[in-house]
């Protein structure tokens, strides 16, 4: 019998060791989707950067790679797990230095990490979903800090409401030689909140030889709601956007 480790994430500021498990099975079992759907999402954005890209949230990495060969400019890279850093910053190791030396690696959750007028665009992918309301209202000033005016902020949005039903997501199989790594996603309404449980596995010809879980809870918000909330922080709406899954907002040049 393996052990099952349940990480409950707590309700304010995320716990250090946040995604100690699922850190092992991210890349292997989401990068290759996900470089695509990041690419795609922001890549014309990060082009057009002139000064720096923040990617607030950035896990493993996907972002932060994708931003240093899109763009020419400075990438902040910022990061509060451990577990996610650590493979953030094997990543980083083995890039050639001159992508190197352009992205730092900020260890905190953005509101921690006193970045100032440093970069005209922001990327917080698949981020803010995890963040309870307490939290987003201390990002959203962290974010216009980092930005300087005229600066552009591109957001995935959260769920928009509570799932009525459980809705499971298997995440496809990979092969590592003789083993194969799998996992299922299970999203169930808990009162307010959105209850995520990650199954994971290992498994060889013989059967099973690992399992682990890790829970995370997520808060779901309207467009409406996060376009409202980001309003009262002093940004406006984009002109020119209107992708469903990403919010695009400015910080406007007098303000
Ligand atoms: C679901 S992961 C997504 C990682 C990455 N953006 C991706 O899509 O692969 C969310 C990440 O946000 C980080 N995070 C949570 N709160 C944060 C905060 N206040 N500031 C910056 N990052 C934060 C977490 O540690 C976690 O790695």
């Amino acid at each position: 019998m393996h052990p099952v480790v349940t990480t409950e994430a707590p309700t304010a500021r995320q716990h250090p060791d946040s995604y100690a498990v699922t850190a092992e099975f991210y890349d292997i079992l989401q990068a290759d989707q996900d470089e695509k759907r990041v690419r795609h999402l922001y890549g014309r954005q990060v082009a057009k950067a002139r000064l720096g890209v923040l990617d607030i949230g950035a896990g493993t990495g996907r972002v932060t790679l994708m931003s240093l060969v899109e763009s020419q400019v400075d990438v902040h890279a910022v990061e509060p797990a451990r577990a996610m850093r650590t493979s953030l910053l094997t990543r980083l190791a083995v890039l050639p230095a001159r992508q190197r030396e352009r992205v730092t690696v900020h260890p905190h959750a953005l509101d921690q990490a006193s970045l100032y007028a440093v970069v005209d665009v922001a990327v917080c992918h698949n981020t803010v979903a995890c963040l309870p309301p307490a939290a987003r209202d201390v990002l959203w000033p962290a974010v216009r800090a980092a930005l300087v005016p005229g600066g552009s902020l591109f957001l995935q949005l959260p769920p928009a409401v509570l799932p009525t039903r459980d809705i499971v997501r298997l995440l496809p199989e990979k092969r590592v030689g003789e083993h194969v790594y799998g996992g299922r996603m299970t999203m169930s309404t808990a009162g307010y909140r959105i209850r995520t449980r990650v199954d994971y596995w290992v498994r060889s010809e013989q059967g099973v030889l690992r399992e682990h879980t890790e829970t995370f809870w997520m808060w779901p918000a309207s467009r409406a709601r996060i376009s409202a909330d980001l309003e009262r922080h002093g940004f406006v709406p984009l002109p020119g956007h209107d992708d469903p899954r990403v919010l695009a907002v400015t910080r406007p040049d007098r303000s």
